[in-house]
């Protein structure tokens, strides 16, 4: 087998056999395919698309290139979540807590933020002493503890998607329905997770800018859990607005801690507790009450014993920016639009996000929001107030917030995009 045979067969539109792929992603774990042929055989899969059958092989190829974790000896079902990416998108921190207080084991490994979309691990790094990286063995252990553990995927587990993720970051081809796909489920099946819960977005801040994309990508990953015996199922979560009102490190951690404390922003309540009953059911805990264990604390407790756990201190103040400048309200009216994608860019230029894998984060940095679509505005009240370390960024991110927001007559009529689209099982 030689890899330009490979390139060449879907260059041409072509299938993959089995045999072409069960190769290409073991020589290319092994370093014996180098990175520019990899990216443009992406490219060329990017371009020219996979069947499923051939989608299926690529993630069980990328799945045996490396370890599968396995979580039989806890004595309670697993239940996971994926999100595949947004803006303000902290949903996560107060999931997981609240899921393991309703009687399952969450075991939440997660990534870091690249481009304008953040990762809950730099949110969560944000807490004074808290660990990204366990051992598999420190993993099980915080899980059979406290029910939950949100942690960096161990380096044994799919190490094919590492490379390629790392290469589709800077070749253009992350946005591509069987990487993402095979990318996302070949973690997911590799950890032994017996049910998941995907968070597909859609709109501008979101990979997947349309519902039938979106649908697409979704049915696409629940075909492949299901085949691998995960009860997998997605709901589609809008993406055109924010999550929430705030988008950065340690803001979303304060925020999410609100949630948990039982009050928070109602879009952020609503999405945590649908995501919650569907990993619960999936999980064949139909009846737990995640709106009660919210209200009277048990998930509250969860948290801080998983933040203990991982070497956090759950009461310790969050780091906030040393600078702020705040947008306001170019004239009164009803405020019909605020665009995910650009306050996610923002609070990327602001020092929350990173251009490089090697980058370092800001904690406080980050854009918070006084106002949602729907939300009357007057003049001058402030809008959006950006925090950061480095106040020379200021301006390019207000660049990056020109065509933002719309504020309309006072009486425009505004409808809400509901938050939760459609559900595929
Ligand atoms: N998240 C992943 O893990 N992989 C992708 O390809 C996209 C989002």
């Amino acid at each position: 087998m030689d890899v330009i045979s490979v390139i060449r067969t879907k260059r041409d539109r072509q299938r993959l056999s089995d045999d072409q792929i069960d190769w290409v992603i073991d020589a290319y774990t092994r370093g014996a395919v180098a990175d520019e042929q990899m990216s443009a055989l992406a490219m060329a899969i990017l371009l020219n698309g996979m069947d499923r059958a051939e989608i299926a092989r690529w993630t069980a190829a990328m799945i045996n290139s490396g370890e599968r974790m396995d979580f039989s000896s806890l004595d309670r079902p697993t239940a996971d979540k994926h999100s595949t990416g947004g803006v303000g998108d902290k949903i996560t921190l107060p999931l997981a807590p609240l899921v393991a207080a309703c009687g399952a084991a969450v075991p939440q490994l997660s990534g870091r933020g690249l481009g304008h979309t953040g990762g809950t691990l730099d949110k969560l790094e944000s807490i004074p002493g808290w660990r990204a990286s366990l051992s598999n063995d420190e993993m099980l252990g915080v899980l059979g503890d406290t029910g939950a553990v949100i942690c960096a995927a161990g380096d044994g587990l799919a190490p094919a998607d590492k490379k390629l993720y790392a290469l589709r970051d800077v070749t253009g081809t992350v946005e591509a329905i069987p990487l993402i796909a095979s990318s996302i489920m070949s973690k997911k099946i590799a950890e032994g997770t017996g049910s998941l819960v995907l968070d597909v977005k859609v709109g501008s801040g979101a990979f997947m800018k349309s519902l039938d994309d979106a649908r697409e990508l979704a049915s696409t990953m629940v075909g492949l859990g299901t085949d691998h015996g995960v009860r997998t199922v997605a709901l589609l979560t809008d993406m055109s607005v924010p999550l929430g009102l705030t988008a950065g490190n340690a803001l979303e951690v304060r925020e999410s801690v609100e949630v948990l404390a039982g009050g928070g922003p109602a879009d952020v309540v609503e999405l945590t507790l649908a995501l919650a009953r569907e990993m619960l059911l999936a999980a064949g805990l139909p009846d737990a009450d995640p709106a009660k264990a919210l209200a009277d604390g048990s998930a509250m407790d969860v948290w801080r014993r998983m933040i203990r756990a991982q070497g956090g201190d759950p009461a310790a103040p969050l780091p906030v920016a040393r600078e702020t400048h705040v947008v306001a309200a170019p004239s009164s009216g009803v405020l019909t639009a605020l665009d995910a994608y650009a306050v996610g860019i923002a609070a990327w230029r602001l020092g929350a996000g990173r251009a490089r894998k090697e980058d370092s984060v800001q904690a406080g940095a980050g854009v918070q929001l006084h106002a949602k679509p729907g939300d009357s505005v007057v003049a001058g009240q402030p809008l959006l107030t950006l925090h950061t370390d480095t106040p020379e960024k200021f301006a390019y991110a207000e660049e990056a917030l020109a065509d933002a927001f719309s504020v309309s007559a006072p009486d425009t009529p505004f409808s809400a995009r509901p938050i939760v689209l459609d559900r595929i099982a």
